[in-house]
C-alpha cells in the first residue's frame, strides 16, 4: 500500500494515548507494558510531551488518556493537563491511585482534569496485595473516595482473570458502595506481562459463565445507578475483536521515550520501524509512517480474511495476538472460527481447564516480589533479566503455545 494512498483513506486520530512513563510503584502480574521497558527507560522531557499534545490537538485528536506506568509519578503532570485542557482534550487520568493525595487531586482538577480511572486488583486486600506485591489496598479506598468528594466521574476499573473471577460479585458490591457510576470488569488480554502469565491467569470457561450470569444479574439490580462494562475475553469469544478499531484508524499511542505505537504491543511486532516523535512531525508519523500504515486497509490481510465480510468491522482482528501465537503478524487472527490457527486457542482454553485452581496456590503476600510460583511480577529486574540478551529476544514476543 501506498503511504499517499493510505494518506487519503486514513482519518485523523481522534484518541491519543500519552504514557508518560513506565515507572510503576506497583508490580501488576498481567501490565499490559512490555516485557523489555525496562530498556526503554528515557522520558520525554515536559516540552515534548506539551509539543505532542499541540500536534496532536492541530490533528484533530479530542480524547486524551495519561497513563502509564503510573502517570503520578510525573512531577508535571499538572502542566500536562493544564495545556491539554487549553487545546480542548477531553482529559482521563488512568491511574493505580498511588501518589493521588487529595491536594493533588484539587491541583489536577484545577487544572482542567475531566476524569479519573482508579483501578483495584480485587476487592479483598489479600487478593490485591497479592497480584500488585504492594500494600495499596486501603489507599486505593481512601483514593475513591477523594475522587468522589470532589466530584469527578467514578469510574473503576478492574483487571479479571482466574484469580479474581470467583470474588466478581463482592468487586460490583465495593464499587457500589464507593459510590461508583461506571465499572469496566475487563478480562485479561494476552499481551505483556499478562502473556508471560497466562497460564495462571485464564480462567475456564465454566469460571466465566458464572461471573458473567453474576453480572448480568447485578446489571440489571443496578440499571441508572452504576454502568458496568464487561470486556469479554478474547480467547472464549467467537469472534475476533477489532482491535483499536483497525490499525492506524483513529489510535495513537506515544510511548515514555517518543516511540509513536498503533496500539499498546506494537513495538514487539517483527520488521517495524517504530518512529519517535522527536524526529519527525506527529502527522508525518500518522499518516507516512510505513508502521502506521503496515495494516491499514486490507491489502496486507491473508485471502481467509480478505474474503470474509466481517473484515469492514472486525478489520482482521489483532495483530499482535496473532503475532504471539503464531509468530505471524499477518495471520488471520486466530480466535476467529474461521482461522486454520484456531486449534491453538481452543488447546489453550482445554488447558485453563485441566490444570489447578489458583485456591491450590496459598497466596503469600510478599512485598516487591520477583516471583510466587508460576507468576512472575512486572518488576524491572524481571524485565532486564528476560530481555537483556538477544538470546532471549522470544521471551519478549511470540512463543509457541
Ligand atoms: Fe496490537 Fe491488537 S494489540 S493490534
Amino acid at each position: 500500500m501506498s503511504a499517499a494512498g493510505s494518506a487519503e483513506r486514513a482519518g485523523p486520530p481522534l484518541w491519543l494515548l500519552a504514557e508518560l512513563t513506565y515507572r510503576c510503584p506497583l508490580h501488576c502480574v498481567f501490565c499490559s507494558n512490555p516485557l523489555d521497558y525496562a530498556r526503554h527507560d528515557t522520558e520525554m522531557n515536559t516540552a515534548q510531551w506539551l509539543d505532542v499534545l499541540s500536534q496532536a490537538r492541530a490533528m484533530g485528536a479530542v480524547q486524551l488518556g495519561l497513563s502509564g506506568g503510573e502517570p503520578l509519578l510525573r512531577d508535571d503532570l499538572e502542566e500536562i493537563v493544564a495545556h491539554a485542557h487549553r487545546l480542548g482534550f477531553y482529559i482521563n487520568l488512568i491511574t493505580s491511585g498511588v501518589g493521588l493525595t487529595e491536594a493533588r487531586a484539587r491541583a489536577l482538577k484545577e487544572a482542567g482534569l475531566d476524569h479519573i480511572q482508579l483501578s483495584f486488583q480485587d476487592s479483598t486486600r489479600e487478593l490485591n496485595d497479592f497480584l500488585s506485591s504492594t500494600r495499596t489496598f486501603e489507599l486505593k479506598s481512601k483514593v475513591a473516595a477523594i475522587i468522589k468528594k470532589l466530584g469527578y466521574p467514578m469510574v473503576l476499573n478492574c483487571v479479571m482473570h482466574r484469580y479474581n473471577l470467583p470474588h466478581v460479585g463482592r468487586i460490583i458490591a465495593m464499587a457500589e458502595s464507593m459510590g461508583a457510576e461506571f465499572l469496566e470488569l475487563a478480562n485479561t488480554q494476552y499481551y505483556g506481562w499478562a502473556w508471560l502469565n497466562r497460564d495462571a491467569l485464564m480462567p475456564t470457561r465454566e469460571d466465566l459463565a458464572d461471573a458473567e450470569a453474576i453480572v448480568d444479574h447485578h446489571r440489571a439490580r443496578l440499571a441508572g445507578r452504576m454502568k458496568i462494562l464487561w470486556v469479554s475475553p478474547d480467547y472464549q469469544d467467537a469472534k475476533p475483536k477489532a482491535c483499536m478499531n483497525g490499525w492506524g484508524a483513529v489510535f495513537m499511542l506515544v510511548a515514555p521515550d517518543g516511540a509513536a505505537l498503533p496500539c499498546h504491543s506494537a513495538r514487539m511486532l517483527p520488521g517495524l520501524d517504530i518512529p519517535f516523535v522527536q524526529r519527525q512531525p506527529l502527522r508525518e508519523i500518522w499518516y507516512d509512517s510505513s508502521t502506521f500504515n503496515r495494516y491499514r486497509g486490507s491489502a496486507w490481510m491473508s485471502d481467509t480474511c480478505r474474503s470474509c465480510d466481517e473484515h469492514e468491522r472486525d478489520f482482521g482482528g489483532c495483530r499482535c495476538q496473532a503475532y504471539l501465537l503464531t509468530g505471524s503478524a499477518e495471520a488471520t487472527d486466530p480466535v476467529c472460527p474461521k482461522s486454520p490457527d484456531r486449534p491453538l486457542v481452543d488447546r489453550l482454553i482445554a488447558k485453563a481447564g485441566a490444570s489447578h485452581a489458583p485456591s491450590e496456590h496459598p497466596l503469600k503476600f510478599v512485598p516487591n516480589a520477583a516471583r510466587h510460583g508460576a507468576l512472575v511480577y512486572r518488576t524491572d529486574g524481571n524485565s532486564r533479566e528476560l530481555c537483556a540478551t538477544s538470546g532471549m529476544e522470544s521471551s519478549c514476543s511470540a512463543s509457541t503455545v
